[in-house]
């Protein structure tokens, strides 16, 4: 348990939030795939000196003075990425995945290349050029598209590289819940002579874990966020591959400008501390083990929705997520079904689906992901729980249904919102969770944290 002391005096107000969200966090669960909860020692390396230092540059050549420490600190992390993952080359950097991927195409293209990414309705993510994003505005994008089986349509992909001839082409997303066959992406990158991107952000720790196939031997640049299945702080790494190198051996140089310059300034060392923490925790055995749960948990919550009646995009999963297609029981109806299930303390997202027909401040889909409850310990038995409350919710709010006329559709998601709070429906299953909930100890919150790798 990490102590608040100085916190509590200096500022009860912020004090006071954050025993509230520690308190939200034990008494619920977080299935949202893209959070986990760190271990004890990833956070105490935040809240640490590193913090307050400026290091403009890399290790060797800093603008600032000051940087031994620093350069020390950074040259560690690089070495753990480098290792842990079997490239040449990491930048250790990045904010976080948004700049990331935009530092990789500044480094690879042109403004107005052309440049493909899976659609964002099917599971990209907006940084992969989707039309509200600025990856399209500064780059042209030709997003490509899940058939509705859920499997990637590789005769469009190879459809659309041929025709746009795209200088950049990501593999990877957000909402994806099957294996990315980087293979075939490496083929077409090949066929029109494009970088190919993978951004791992997702299943990087599955990939270190052994539960995902690496993407090094096929891509030439790789993207990933710390703070989702690898279990880091919020950060990023840009990684280039052997391959990468091969066809282009200034790739690590361009990279490295393309954050500074380019796009940052100042690293945050501090977050670099914890992702050197994170990366060491990811090399232990304990950490294979625990990849291998986080998929067993999935396709245990998989299999005991379909038992139930639900619907998956793809049929299951083979990773850390599970895509519901609620459009059996109508279009749009993922808000209400967030909402309800919030209500009781389990934090899942919604979620367009491929080839949803609804928005996506209105979707047709549920995304439900076990990195953060497999982190607590929980397996099988309470995966059949998990999907239980998940059933009882929607027989409950069967008869919501999104209303066709756009104008009404706000007001009728605020008056189901203030329906939640009165029925005591919704009181009972919240009493259940909880008490499943505080079973299960999220590691930095525990008094003994004997139960974390
Ligand atoms: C595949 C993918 N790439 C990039 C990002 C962006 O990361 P961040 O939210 O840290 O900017 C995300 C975040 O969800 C993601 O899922």
């Amino acid at each position: 348990m990490i102590s608040h002391t100085h916190l509590q005096q200096t500022d009860p107000d912020v004090a006071a939030l954050i025993a509230e969200e520690d308190e939200r966090q034990r008494s619920g669960l977080e299935l949202i795939p893209s959070e986990n909860h760190t271990s004890p020692a990833v956070l105490e390396a935040l809240a640490t000196t590193f913090s307050d230092k400026y290091a403009e540059g890399y290790p060797g050549r800093r603008y600032y003075t000051g940087n031994i420490v620093a350069d020390k600190l950074e040259t560690l992390v690089q070495e753990r990425a480098k290792k842990l993952f079997g490239v040449p080359y990491a930048n250790v950097q990045p904010y976080s995945g948004s700049p990331a991927n935009l530092a990789v195409y500044s480094a690879l293209c042109e403004p107005h290349d052309p440049i493909m990414g899976l659609n964002l309705l099917d599971g990209g993510h907006l940084t992969h050029g989707w039309k509200f994003s600025m990856t399209s505005k500064f780059w042209t994008s030709h997003p490509y598209h899940l058939k509705t089986d859920g499997s990637f349509d590789f005769d469009e992909i190879r459809a659309l590289a041929n025709e746009h001839k795209p200088k950049l082409i990501w593999c990877g997303g957000t909402a994806v819940p099957r294996a990315i066959p980087f293979a075939r992406f490496a083929e077409i990158a090949e066929e029109v002579g494009a970088y190919l991107v993978a951004d791992i952000s997702h299943i990087a720790g599955l990939i270190v874990g052994g539960q995902h196939e690496s993407p090094a031997p096929y891509a030439h640049v790789i993207t990933t966020t710390t703070h989702k299945t690898l279990r880091g702080p919020r950060g990023a790494l840009i990684m280039v591959t052997e391959k990468g190198l091969a066809k282009n051996p200034e790739l690590g140089s361009k990279i490295d400008k393309a954050i500074i310059p380019g796009l940052q300034g100042g690293p945050h060392l501090n977050t670099i501390a914890a992702i050197g923490v994170a990366l060491h925790e990811a090399e232990l055995p304990t950490f294979s083990d625990y990849a291998a749960r986080i998929v067993q948990n999935a396709k245990t919550l998989a299999d005991a929705l379909l038992k139930r009646g639900f619907t998956l995009i793809s049929g299951g999963t083979d990773n850390h997520l599970l895509l519901l297609d609620l459009t059996p029981t109508g279009i749009g109806r993922g808000k209400f079904f967030h909402l309800a299930l919030e209500r009781i303390g389990l934090y899942a997202n919604m979620n367009t689906v491929p080839g949803d027909t609804s928005s996506p401040f209105y979707p047709s889909g549920l995304r439900i992901g076990t990195p953060a409850a497999t982190t607590r310990g929980m397996g099988a038995n309470e995966m059949e729980m998990i999907a239980d409350w998940i059933a009882r919710v929607a027989e409950h709010i069967k008869n919501e249904q999104l209303p066709s006329d756009k104008e009404q559709r706000t007001a009728a998601i605020n008056k189901f919102a203030q329906t939640l709070a009165a029925d005591p429906f919704y009181e009972t299953l919240r009493k259940e969770v909880e008490d499943m909930c505080v079973k299960f100890l999220i590691p930095a919150l525990a008094e003994n944290n004997t139960q974390f790798a």
